[in-house]
């Protein structure tokens, strides 16, 4: 028999949501369009057609679902603030109904001991914002500072997020197309990307402007990069697919300045280094006080940069299942970029999961996926990893973006029809370990 592996007591574990992927009511109480409604309604953008609506009609059954969260003993729960139900316009009056929404949710969280960490950005521009340019337009950044006040005044929350995966909403949005707004284009990507992370540093000078002993940080995707080759070519590879995926945003928001072998291959593809004004990194890097980590997959790249498919795959064909990629990330952050407190913000895999005739939903595939990841952080925080808390993605099956709602990322099952909520078996398996912290 193997010892029982535990998982340490302190470490904060719960589940992460956004707003445009589970709250449904696109229209309700004021809520002005962003650019996934825009993009969604564009046909051939979304798979089926879908699009935010229904979600998981959070917006109305949000009281439900925070009993469930309790029934599951989440200490946390990640979730996302829609800008477009605050600001409809992205600037000016705010609508109070959609304050109230999320300080009803705050408030709901707290009397059931759970504690919320607010997301400021998870993709859901406001499109009248979209219309003046978006994240190329420097004054967005300007804006997000604006709307990020209005929150740090309008919640009693402690620990915040800036931004989502500004690398998603690069690559995605303006490079693949794939994503909101749907553009192809290096050169108006890195543009945005800097933008992007001047909206992230003025949003923490605004925090730091607002009192208080409160934390804010972002929430980035990183991708460990390993070689698929050997030698001198696999080791230059690995380094420029390292600056793109990790490096970028890594290093401008806790070193100060841009990698420059990044910045310099950037510099051939986009006007982006020339409008790096002065102070920016200044502000970019203003000091942050936990940084959001979210690991999907590993990358491999051969000596001529592509990518090679190394574990097995899962619905999302970009994702390689590989536990040792967290390990190994969390220990590579900890040793390149200091002790900034880790707060995993997600982590987790798709499947076409549906009921059985008895009704249950069973996924074992999850509880692997979950239970090795949670093994690789419980290591690498036995080897010196500084993490404070785990969010697996999601709590709810939802809008996975592109892919509509053919993917179920969730532990809780929805279905879409009639917005029934059934626990999986990993939601079973995950209750359980909150209290046990029992990895075997
Ligand atoms: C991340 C996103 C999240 C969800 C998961 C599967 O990139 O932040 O909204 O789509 O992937």
């Amino acid at each position: 028999m193997t010892d029982p592996r535990r998982f340490p007591s302190d470490i904060i574990l719960g589940a992460a949501t956004s707003a445009y992927q589970i709250e449904g009511a696109v229209d309700a109480d004021g809520r002005g369009p962003s650019v996934w409604d825009t993009f969604a309604a564009t046909p051939g953008k979304v798979a089926d057609g879908d699009t935010g609506e229904p979600g998981a009609d959070h917006y109305h059954r949000w009281a439900d679902d925070v009993d469930l969260m309790a029934s599951l003993g989440l200490q946390s729960y990640r979730f996302s603030i829609a800008w477009p139900r605050i600001q409809p316009d992205g600037s000016g009056p705010v609508n109070p109904k959609g304050l109230d929404f999320y300080r009803r949710l705050v408030d709901g969280l707290r009397e059931r001991g759970i504690r919320p960490m607010p997301t400021l950005f998870h993709w859901d521009l406001p499109q009248a914002l979209q219309d003046q340019g978006g994240w190329e337009n420097r004054d967005v950044a300007k804006r997000f500072a604006d709307y990020a006040r209005i929150m740090f005044d309008a919640l009693d929350v402690r620990d915040w997020l800036t931004l989502n995966e500004p690398k998603t909403v690069v690559e995605a949005g303006y490079q693949h197309g794939v994503h909101a707004p749907g553009f192809r284009d290096d050169a108006r990507a890195y543009v945005a990307l800097h933008h992007l992370l001047l909206a992230h540093g003025l949003a923490v000078q605004a925090l730091r402007s607002s009192g208080g002993d409160r934390r804010i940080g972002p929430a980035l995707n990183l991708t460990p990069v390993y070689p698929a080759g050997s030698g001198p070519k696999s080791q230059r590879a690995v380094r420029h697919a390292d600056g793109l995926e990790n490096r970028l945003y890594l290093d401008p928001i806790l070193k100060g300045h841009y990698p420059d072998d990044t910045l310099q291959w950037i510099a051939a593809r986009s006007p982006m280094p020339t409008l790096i004004a002065d102070g920016d990194l200044t502000i970019i890097s203003e000091r942050v006080d936990l940084l959001g980590v979210q690991y999907y997959t590993p990358r491999y790249v051969t000596d001529d940069g592509e990518r090679e498919y190394r574990h097995p795959t899962t619905q999302a064909w970009w994702q390689e299942i590989h536990a040792e990629g967290m390990y190994d990330l969390l220990l590579r952050i900890t040793r390149d970029y200091g002790d900034v407190p880790l707060v995993i913000t997600e982590n987790g895999m798709p499947a076409p999961d549906e009921p059985d005739a008895d009704g249950a939903v069973r996924d074992p595939w999850r509880v692997n996926f979950l239970r090795d990841h949670l093994d690789a952080v419980r290591r690498a925080v036995a080897d010196g990893a500084r993490v404070e808390g785990y969010h697996l993605w999601s709590l709810l099956d939802n809008f996975e973006w592109a892919e509509g709602y053919r993917q179920r990322w969730g532990i809780v099952y929805v279905d879409y029809a009639t917005q029934r909520r059934t626990l999986k078996d990993s939601a079973l398996w995950y209750r359980d370990f909150i209290k046990t912290r029992d990895l075997r």
